[in-house]
């Protein structure tokens, strides 16, 4: 065989199929892929469902040990909004680790596949929740610094929950600083307000140009995105917040 290809074969990640067996666990369907890993529902002996997180190879390569980082946020952290570490497995050349199933639909299928629109009541509501959530982790010393449509996820009683710890780290006043997560809530918002903008014109805009915002949200999103100097405290975004639902 071509030594090119077989290095190819030998990268490749080999997929789960239904009902192949992890430890306990038995493998249901694909539920999404990102960047770092290809994601499956499983069930285990009792039919509790988990979500087994099959690591990418090329990235196990690349990032190395930093993988290592979602498991050890993920263990430190316990609360209801994001899922529970359970355990690692390694499966020949597989490997990767077996987390609580968060039951709902992620972001950007409720945005992609449902084709919702956003009313300005469910984003107030909405980044009220986001708040909640990034103070209790940024409490906990952590920064998430990937909160996009595929990594939160919204249950059918509008409770959401993040995941997707793979680029969270331990906060750094240098580096690794909780503004980043303010610019991520920012730029979560807008594509949930485009959700319900109409191109009325071909030439291209800035988003503050483009959506129909009140004044104060206008501000409230430019310092967000650091636009404008960013805020001090989950408690200072949540006092505009105020505000905002307040200006409409
Ligand atoms: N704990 C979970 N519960 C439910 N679905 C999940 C869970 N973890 C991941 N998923 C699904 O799998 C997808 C990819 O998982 P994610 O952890 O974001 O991988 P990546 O690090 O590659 O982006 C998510 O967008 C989501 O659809
Ligand atoms: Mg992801």
């Amino acid at each position: 065989m071509d030594l090119q290809i077989k290095k190819w074969i030998g990268n490749a990640d080999q997929y789960y199929r239904e009902n192949d067996v992890i430890d306990t666990y038995t493998i249901q369907q694909l539920l999404g892929e990102g960047r770092y890993g290809i994601v499956y529902l499983a069930v285990d002996g009792e039919n509790n469902q988990y979500v087994v997180k099959q690591l990418k190879k090329d990235m196990m390569k690349k990032s190395g040990n930093k993988l290592f980082y979602e498991e050890m946020v993920l263990r430190k952290l316990q609360h209801p909004c994001f899922p529970k570490f359970i355990s690692n497995f390694k499966d020949g050349t597989r490997e990767g680790y077996i987390l609580e199933y968060m039951e709902g639909e992620v972001f950007e299928d409720i945005l992609q596949k449902e084709g919702h629109q956003f009313s300005r009541e469910e984003i107030y509501e909405i980044c009220g929740q986001l708040l909640d959530i990034i103070e209790v982790l940024h409490g906990c010393g952590i920064v998430h610094r990937d909160i996009r449509l595929p990594n939160v996820i919204r249950k059918d009683n509008k409770e959401l929950s993040l995941i997707d710890f793979g680029l969270a780290r331990i906060m750094r006043p240098d580096y690794y600083t909780k503004e980043s997560d303010y610019w991520y809530i920012g730029d979560f918002l807008i594509h949930l307000y485009y959700s319900t903008y109409q191109k009325v014109s071909r030439i291209d805009k800035p988003w503050f140009k483009e959506l129909d915002l009140n004044p104060e949200e206008k501000v409230f999103l430019r310092k967000l995105m650091g636009i404008e100097k960013t805020y001090g405290s989950i408690a200072e975004i949540r006092q505009q917040l105020d505000k905002v639902k307040k200006g409409n």
